[in-house]
C-alpha cells in the first residue's frame, strides 16, 4: 500500500476537493478520515459543478473505492440525500463504502451545538451548525452511536435511551420525554441503516487487502491546520484532526504506509467562522479577493474572510504534516493584481514568530509582509510551469522557499482540467 494524504494548510477551503478529484485518476481508493458534513468540497469536471459534504471526492472516477472512514461523523439523512443526488445525475455510488465504526450525527447534536454557541455569548466559534462538535464530544464521552449500530435494532434502542438520558438537561426534557424523543428517532435510523446496509463495511479487512495488494490510496483531509482541534486557533477550531496524523487514526492506515503528504495551499488566505486570521483584510483587497475568487462558504454560503497569503500558517502546516509536495490553487484569482503581498512572519511586542504560536499570543500579532509584482496576465489556459509569467513563477518560488517544500501541482481554474502537473 502507498498512501498519499491530501491536507489543507490554511483555514480550510484550499481546494482539496479539486485536488483530490484530479489526483484520483491514479488512485484505487479515496478515504475521508475525519470531519463530517461541515466539509464543502467543490468539484468541477465534465459532470458539472458539485459540492460534496460527505462523499469522498474520488466518486467521479469509475472503479475508485470511496470510503467514509472510522474517524468521520455522519449525518445519515445528509449522506443519503447526497447519494441520491449523485445517482440521479448518472454518477454511480456503487464504489461508496461507510465504515461500520464511523459515528452517527443525531438531531439533538444540532440543538446542543446551538445552545453551546449561545453560551459563548459573543465568543461564538461560528460553526457550520452540522453538529460536529457534539458528535465528537459524545464519541469521546462514549455515548455515541456507530454506523454499524444502525443495523442492530436492540443496540440502537439502548443507545438512544442512554444518549437522550445524557443530553436530557441540555434539551430541557424530563425523563419520560427524553425516552420518548429518543425512541421516536428509532424508525428513521433503522430505515437509514437499511438503505445504507449495502455500503456499510468493516474497514479492517479492506486495509488488509490494501496492504497485501499494494493499493494506491488517497486520504482526503477536511478543513485545514488552523482549525485542527489540537494545533489550530483553539477554541475556534473543529473537533477532529485535519493534520496528516488524523489519516492514520481516522482512516486505519498504518503510519509507515504513508508515502506522500500533499499540502493544498490557496494562493491567498480565506476563512469562514470566527477566530484570528492575521492577514485578514476588511478593505478593498479582501473584497477584491472575495469577488474574484467567489469566496462564499460551500456549506453555509457565508462570505469568506479574505486576505493575503499567510506563509506562517502554511509553514506550520508543512512542519506538522511532514508535507513533501505543495498543490497551490487559485493562482488565477491573482491574475489582475498589480502588486501582491505575502506574510512571511508575525511580529509582536514579545518578538517574532516563524510558526503559529499558541492562541493567547494572537491579539498582539502583526503580519510582516514582503511585496511582489503582479503578472497582470491570464493564467487559466497555461498547462506548463515554464509557460507561467515570470512574476507568477517568482510568487510560487517564494512559497516553496519559505516552506522548504517543492511544488507538486498548480491549479489555475476550478475545472479538473485547469491544472498544471509538476
Ligand atoms: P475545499 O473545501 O478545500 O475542497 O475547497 P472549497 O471547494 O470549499 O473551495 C474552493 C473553491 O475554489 C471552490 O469553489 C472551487 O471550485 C474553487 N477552485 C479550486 N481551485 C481553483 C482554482 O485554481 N482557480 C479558481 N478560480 N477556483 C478554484
Ligand atoms: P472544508 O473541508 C472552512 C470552520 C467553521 C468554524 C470551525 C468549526 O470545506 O475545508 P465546525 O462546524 O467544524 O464545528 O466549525 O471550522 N469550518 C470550516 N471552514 N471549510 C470547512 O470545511 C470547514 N469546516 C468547518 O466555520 O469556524
Ligand atoms: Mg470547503
Amino acid at each position: 500500500m502507498a498512501a498519499t494524504v491530501v491536507v489543507g494548510t490554511q483555514w480550510g477551503d484550499e481546494g482539496k476537493g479539486k485536488v483530490v478529484d484530479y489526483l484520483a485518476s491514479r488512485a484505487e481508493a479515496v478515504v475521508r478520515f475525519q470531519g463530517g458534513a461541515n466539509a464543502g468540497h467543490t468539484i468541477v469536471n465534465d459532470h458539472g459543478e458539485w459540492r460534496l459534504h460527505l462523499m469522498p471526492s474520488g466518486i467521479f472516477r469509475p472503479g475508485v473505492l470511496c470510503l467514509l472512514g472510522t474517524g468521520t461523523v455522519v449525518d445519515t439523512a445528509s449522506l443519503l440525500a447526497e447519494m441520491a443526488d449523485l445517482e440521479s445525475h448518472g454518477i454511480s455510488v456503487a464504489g461508496f463504502r461507510l465504515s461500520d465504526r464511523a459515528q452517527v450525527v443525531l438531531p439533538p447534536f444540532l440543538q446542543v451545538e446551538e445552545r453551546e454557541e449561545e453560551l459563548r455569548g459573543g465568543g461564538e466559534i461560528g460553526t457550520t451548525g452540522r453538529g460536529i462538535g457534539p458528535a465528537y464530544a459524545t464519541k469521546a464521552a462514549r455515548f455515541g452511536i456507530q454506523a454499524g449500530d444502525l443495523l442492530d435494532e436492540s443496540r440502537l434502542r439502548e443507545a438512544l435511551d442512554l444518549l437522550f438520558g445524557r443530553y436530557r438537561a441540555w434539551l430541557g426534557l424530563d425523563a419520560a420525554e427524553a425516552k420518548h424523543q429518543g425512541q421516536a428517532l428509532l424508525g428513521d435510523l433503522i430505515d437509514a441503516g437499511q438503505r445504507l446496509a449495502p455500503y456499510i463495511v468493516d474497514p479492517a479487512p479492506l486495509v488488509a487487502g490494501w496492504i497485501a495488494n499494494d493499493t494506491a490510496l488517497l486520504m482526503e483531509g477536511q478543513l485545514g491546520v488552523m482549525r485542527d482541534l489540537d494545533w489550530g486557533i483553539y477554541p475556534f477550531v473543529t473537533s477532529s484532526n485535519p493534520t496528516a496524523g488524523g489519516a492514520c487514526s481516522g482512516g486505519g492506515i498504518p503510519p509507515r504506509f504513508i508515502k506522500q503528504v500533499t499540502g493544498v495551499v490557496k494562493a491567498y488566505t480565506t476563512a469562514v467562522g470566527a477566530g484570528p486570521v492575521p492577514t485578514e483584510d476588511v478593505g478593498a483587497v479582501g473584497q477584491a479577493l472575495r469577488e474574484r475568487g467567489g469566496e462564499y462558504g460551500a456549506t453555509t454560503g457565508r462570505p469568506r474572510r479574505c486576505g493575503w497569503l499567510d506563509l506562517v500558517a502554511v509553514r506550520y502546516a508543512c512542519l506538522l504534516n511532514g508535507t513533501d509536495g505543495l498543490a497551490i490553487t487559485k493562482l488565477d484569482v491573482l491574475d489582475e493584481l498589480e502588486e501582491l503581498q505575502v506574510c512571511v512572519r508575525y511580529r509582536s511586542p514579545e518578538g517574532e514568530y516563524d510558526l503559529v504560536p499558541q492562541a493567547r499570543h494572537f491579539g498582539k500579532l502583526e503580519p510582516v509582509y514582503v511585496r511582489l509584482p503582479g503578472w497582470r496576465r491570464p493564467t487559466r489556459d497555461i498547462r506548463k510551469l515554464e509557460d507561467l509569467p515570470a512574476e507568477a513563477r517568482a510568487y510560487l518560488d517564494l512559497i516553496c522557499e519559505q516552506t522548504g517544500v517543492p511544488l507538486a501541482l498548480v491549479s489555475v481554474g476550478p475545472h479538473r482540467d485547469y491544472t498544471i502537473h509538476v
